[in-house]
């Protein structure tokens, strides 16, 4: 499985689930075998960015490539935004949130 650039292998893939898909666990799944693991969703709205909970979210030191992170929003600019800044933060594919009940 290829995304863009990024070979995913193996083609397995840990989908994004908030509560569950933190660093620690996406680095378990990754050892164990995962070719790809999706953080937690992350705010869009740049004036949660700053909150303890972002932050942990935001946090892909050490994590093994490719690095994946998923956004929510409402806002198609503010989305643009935050995909910029989660790649300046070591994102290397950025997912968008669409709908998943947790968000809601
Ligand atoms: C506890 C939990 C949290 C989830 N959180 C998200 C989320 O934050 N973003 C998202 O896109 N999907 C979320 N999902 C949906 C999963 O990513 C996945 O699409 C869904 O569980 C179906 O997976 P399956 O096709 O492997 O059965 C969540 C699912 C669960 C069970």
């Amino acid at each position: 499985m290829q995304i863009g650039p990024y070979r995913i292998d193996p083609p397995l893939a840990l989908a994004p689930m908030a509560g569950v898909t933190d660093k620690p666990f996406r680095l378990l799944c990754k050892r164990l075998g995962a070719g790809l693991a999706v953080s937690e969703m992350t705010t869009a709205d740049p004036r949660l960015w700053h909150t303890r909970k972002s932050l942990r979210r935001m946090d892909h030191e050490g994590e093994p490539e490719p690095v994946s992170v998923q956004i929510a929003g409402y806002d198609p600019a503010m989305l643009a935004e935050a995909a910029r800044f989660n790649v300046a933060n070591g994102a290397q594919i950025v997912d968008i949130n669409m709908g998943c009940p947790a968000t809601s």
